[in-house]
């Protein structure tokens, strides 16, 4: 007999009709006559009852159905009173397909998600990783939707690279070099003309500057796929290898980019309210009692638009009022995590935009700030709406969530090339990887502007998760890259 998935079976009225159902049993209960099975097949966060006389089955097979087996049953499906469904199945055939001894790592309850990182290859199984992965899995279909019938076209780029877009130096290298017998030079540097790519070559950190190449030539782009940083951080924020959305938009302009990043981070949040009821409202019993009522929030509320320079005022305000922040915030400082909250949650209590970070902890591609100069006669800059700024500042757009913190970092590019040179020149940067970025600033350069969103922290937003760790399936740390 064909089998139904338990999401269809559960809204079906057809009481009467034969079904097959597979799955995952949750809880057996019951009494010496009838037996009560709570199955579940990962389609939805609801398990389907079965109901199991005792009389019609073998007691030897019945002892074999334990938390975590795998069945198949064939029976009437019914109207069902007490189960919490609709409907149940009353059984008339069952079989074991998989046995669960009693060692199985997820058959208690109210395990910590310490202890089922550990078993990362079965954590999968229970209630809070279905609702996570089925609503990652919404997540991406909002996303590609949203892009697509916006006008966009998915550009994948090159997952091996020579170059190191935000410069930050944290890649992973990619060789296929003997690592036991490098050849050196007659210096005593490691020559990479004999690796596979005959240059060093590590996993990209962002695929924006390949990103750049294909919106200026086909107007709006998006990239979807792995990004890979070699920071140390072990946070509940940082993975070593996560998933990123780079939208890159010919013709847009800095106000235009947050109103990009507004609307496609509402429509994502709104997209989840609007498709994944189920396992948000099991989320929002079980993990986080405020979920919902956030994400309606979100997608109702304006977000502030903050220059940094201003955002510093309102931290330095908040120090003179007695707040406390371990980590010092002047004026050029990159803000840390706890600022960007205390913004996010306590001042302004909704997202926000930051725009015109100090060119001293931003990327090198950033649109530069008019230049004005400070009563003291030192460079100060004019950004956006006409803020007036100590220092020299560029057109960055970080989005800032509660909980989350950075959720998006974006930029209106630079599009001159004498200003990106300068810039490269100043950093010292080697040019060697860089001239073929270069050149779109060299031929019909454009302006244009795009952003990254980090998909899980997305997801953690999402879903009221507290660890970055517990919204990817396999989450790649330092130290830890098993399963
Ligand atoms: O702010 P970032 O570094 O920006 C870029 O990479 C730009 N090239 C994006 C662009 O303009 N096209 O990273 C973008 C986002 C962050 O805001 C954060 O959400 C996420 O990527 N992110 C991480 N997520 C998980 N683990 C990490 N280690 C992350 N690093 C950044
Ligand atoms: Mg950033």
């Amino acid at each position: 007999m064909k089998r139904t998935k338990i999401s269809d079976l559960l809204h079906r009225e057809d009481y009467g009709a034969e079904v097959c159902v597979k799955g995952w049993v949750r809880t057996k209960r019951g009494s010496k006559a009838v037996n009560f099975i709570a199955l579940n097949d990962g389609s939805t966060i609801n398990n389907v009852q079965v109901v199991a006389d005792a009389e019609k089955f073998d007691p030897e097979m019945m002892r074999l159905i334990t938390t975590g087996a795998c069945i198949s049953v064939e029976g009437e499906m019914v109207k069902s009173i007490g189960s919490g469904q609709a409907v149940e199945v009353q059984a008339r055939k069952i079989e074991v397909l998989g046995e669960c001894p009693s060692d199985y790592p997820m058959q208690k309850k109210g395990q910590t998600f310490e202890y089922m990182r550990q078993y990362a290859h079965m954590r999968l199984r229970t209630n809070t990783f279905g609702a996570v992965m089925r609503i990652r899995h919404n997540m991406a279909m909002a996303i590609h939707t949203y892009f697509h019938t916006h006008g966009y076209y998915y550009f994948n780029t090159p997952i091996i690279t020579a170059s190191d877009c935000e410069g930050a130096g944290n890649m992973f290298q990619v060789t296929t070099k003997n690592l036991y017998d490098l050849k050196k030079d007659e210096n005593g540097k490691i020559t990479y003309d004999d690796d596979f790519f005959g240059e060093q070559t590590s996993l990209t950190v962002s695929g924006q500057l390949e990103g750049e190449l294909g919106a200026t030539a086909l107007g709006a782009i998006y990239t979807f796929g792995p990004t890979f940083r070699a920071e140390n951080s072990n946070t509940p924020r940082h993975l070593a290898e996560f998933w990123m959305i780079e939208p890159e938009v010919a013709f847009l302009d800095q106000e235009e980019l947050m109103d990009l990043e507004e609307d496609f981070i509402k429509y994502c949040v709104r997209w989840a309210l609007d498709n994944c009821q189920d396992d948000l409202a099991f989320l929002n019993k079980m993990i986080d009692p405020g979920l919902i009522e956030r994400l309606k929030g979100i997608v109702d509320t304006e977000f502030v638009r903050l220059p940094y320079t201003k955002g510093i005022e309102i931290l330095q305000e908040a120090i003179k009022q007695g707040h406390k922040f371990e980590f010092p915030c002047n004026w050029g400082d990159d803000l840390a995590s706890e600022h960007e909250r205390y913004l996010v949650e306590e001042h302004f209590k909704k997202p926000v935009i930051m725009t015109d970070y100090p060119r001293s902890f931003k990327s090198f591609y950033m649109k530069q700030n008019e230049a004005c100069t400070n009563v003291d006669g030192s460079e100060g800059s004019v950004g956006y709406k006409g803020a007036v700024a100590p220092g020299p500042t560029m057109q960055g757009t970080d989005v800032l969530f509660p909980q989350i913190g950075e959720i998006i970092g974006g930029s209106v590019r630079e599009e001159s090339y004498d200003k990106l040179m300068s810039e490269i020149e100043r950093r010292h940067m080697d040019q060697t990887h860089l001239w073929w970025y270069i050149d779109t600033r060299r031929w019909g350069s454009c302006p244009h502007a795009g952003f990254g969103l980090g998909f899980e922290r997305l997801i953690l937003f999402v879903t009221g998760m507290q660890n970055i760790r517990d919204v990817i399936p396999f989450p790649r740390t330092p130290k830890s890259a098993e399963f």
